[in-house]
C-alpha cells in the first residue's frame, strides 16, 4: 500500500522530500501534472523505469515522456536544441508540450525509456507539485499518463487510486488536473512541426511559431495492422470503456441532435438503453432517458471527459452516444481521444 500525501493542493514540501527521496531509490510515485497524473520514476534509473513498464502493463516498444525542470537538465540529454525547438520552448515551456528530441550517442537515457528509439520525449511541466518533485529527486523522470494500459488517464486520484495504489510508493494528491488530457506531442523536422498527439497547445498556436505545421495522419486516421506509426502510442487500444460508445457530430447542431435521437430510437426499439453524453445546453433536447452533462466548453469538456468515461461502464447501457465537438483548437485533441474511446465507431453529418 502506497503512502499518501495528506491534502489536496496542500501537499507540504516534506511530503513532497518523501515522494522525490522514493523517487532516489528506485521507486514509483504517482504525482499530479497540469495536463493528467503521471506514474514517475527516475528515468536515468534502468530498473526503476521497468517497474513502470509492469505496473501498466505497457508495452515495452512504446516509449515514455521524460519530465525536466530546467534547460541543463535538457542539454545533458539531447544531442542538439534547433532554432525553432527553442522558439518552442520559450513560447511553451514550462507547459503541456512534448517535444521529441535526438537523443545523444552516448546514452544518457536507458534503452527502456526511449524503447531503444534515437529520439526522445521532453517535456517541461508547469504544475507546481510536479516541478518540486523533479527539483528534489535531482533528476529527470520517466512518466507515462497515469493508469492501466488502455484506460483513459487519471484526472484525479480517486480515479486511479484501485487500479494503482499497490503499484506505487508514494502518492501525491493534487486534485483534479487543470486540462484534463495529456501533452500535446510534437517532433520538429525540416523547420516543419508535425504533431504527433494532440493537446492543450494547440495546432493554431503552434502556426504563431512556425507556419508549417501538420497533423499526423493517425492522429484521426486509424492505424492499420502492421502499418508503420510516427509515435508508437499510436498503435494501441486507447481509453475505450467496455460498453460500446459512438461519436456524432455535424457543424450544424440541429443536426447533430437529431441524429443522436434517431439513433436513440432505434435502439429503444430494440429494448435496448443509451446514454447521451451532451453539452450542458442540449441535453434537454436528447429522448434518451439517461443523459450526462460533458461541460459547457472545450476546456470543460476536457477536464471531464476521462473522469465521464471511466464511469459510463457502472451505467450497464447497451450503447453510449457522444456528442463530437469538431476539430478546431482544443476540438482536434477531444476529437483524437473519442475517436479511440468509440473504437473509431463515428458519424460526422
Ligand atoms: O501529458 C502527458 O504527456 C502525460 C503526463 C504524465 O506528462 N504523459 C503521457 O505519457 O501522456 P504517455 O506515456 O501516456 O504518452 C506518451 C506518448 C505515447 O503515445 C508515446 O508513444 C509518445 O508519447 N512518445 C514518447 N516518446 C516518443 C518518441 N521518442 N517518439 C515518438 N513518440 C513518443
Ligand atoms: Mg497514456
Amino acid at each position: 500500500m502506497a503512502k499518501y500525501s495528506n491534502q489536496k493542493n496542500e501537499i507540504k514540501e516534506e511530503e513532497i522530500e518523501q515522494a522525490a527521496q522514493e523517487i532516489k531509490n528506485g521507486n514509483l510515485v504517482l504525482f499530479p501534472t497540469e495536463t493528467v497524473y503521471g506514474i514517475g520514476a527516475n528515468a536515468l534509473d534502468e530498473v526503476a523505469v521497468k517497474k513502470i513498464f509492469k505496473a501498466k502493463g505497457r508495452a515495452s516498444d512504446n516509449p515514455l515522456i521524460v519530465h525536466i525542470c530546467n534547460i541543463e537538465m535538457l542539454e545533458k540529454i539531447v544531442k542538439e536544441i534547433t532554432d525553432i525547438e527553442k522558439r518552442l520552448i520559450e513560447k511553451f515551456w514550462p507547459g503541456p508540450l512534448t517535444i521529441i528530441f535526438d537523443r545523444k550517442s552516448e546514452k544518457i537515457i536507458p534503452n527502456v525509456v526511449t524503447a531503444g528509439l534515437n529520439t526522445v520525449g521532453i517535456r517541461m511541466p508547469s504544475n507546481k507539485i510536479a516541478k518540486k518533485l523533479i527539483e528534489k529527486a535531482e533528476v529527470p523522470i520517466a512518466a507515462p499518463s497515469a493508469n492501466v494500459s488502455g484506460k483513459p488517464s487519471g484526472t484525479n486520484v480517486e480515479d486511479i487510486i484501485e487500479e494503482l495504489q499497490d503499484k506505487v510508493e508514494y502518492i501525491l494528491d493534487g486534485g483534479s488536473s487543470d486540462i484534463g488530457l495529456e501533452s500535446t506531442v510534437i517532433r520538429v523536422e525540416n523547420n516543419q512541426i508535425n504533431i504527433l498527439r494532440p493537446g492543450k497547445i494547440t495546432k493554431e498556436e503552434l502556426e504563431e511559431v512556425v507556419k508549417n505545421v501538420q497533423v499526423d495522419a493517425h492522429v484521426l486516421g486509424k492505424v492499420e495492422k502492421n502499418e508503420i506509426v510516427s509515435s508508437p502510442g499510436m498503435k494501441y487500444r486507447h481509453y475505450a470503456p467496455n460498453t460500446k460508445c459512438m461519436m456524432v457530430y455535424s457543424k450544424q447542431k440541429e443536426k447533430m441532435i437529431n441524429k443522436i435521437n434517431e439513433i436513440t430510437s432505434q435502439v429503444n426499439e430494440e429494448g435496448k438503453e443509451v446514454l447521451v453524453l451532451g453539452r450542458k445546453n442540449n441535453l434537454e433536447k436528447y429522448i434518451s432517458k439517461k443523459k450526462w452533462n460533458i461541460g459547457e466548453n472545450l476546456n470543460e469538456i476536457a477536464k471531464n471527459i476521462f473522469t465521464l468515461l471511466r464511469k459510463v461502464d457502472k451505467e450497464n447501457v447497451d450503447l453510449v452516444i457522444i456528442e463530437g465537438v469538431g476539430e478546431e483548437e482544443l476540438g482536434l485533441a477531444i476529437t483524437n481521444r473519442l475517436i479511440r474511446a468509440c473504437e473509431y465507431n463515428y458519424i460526422v453529418l
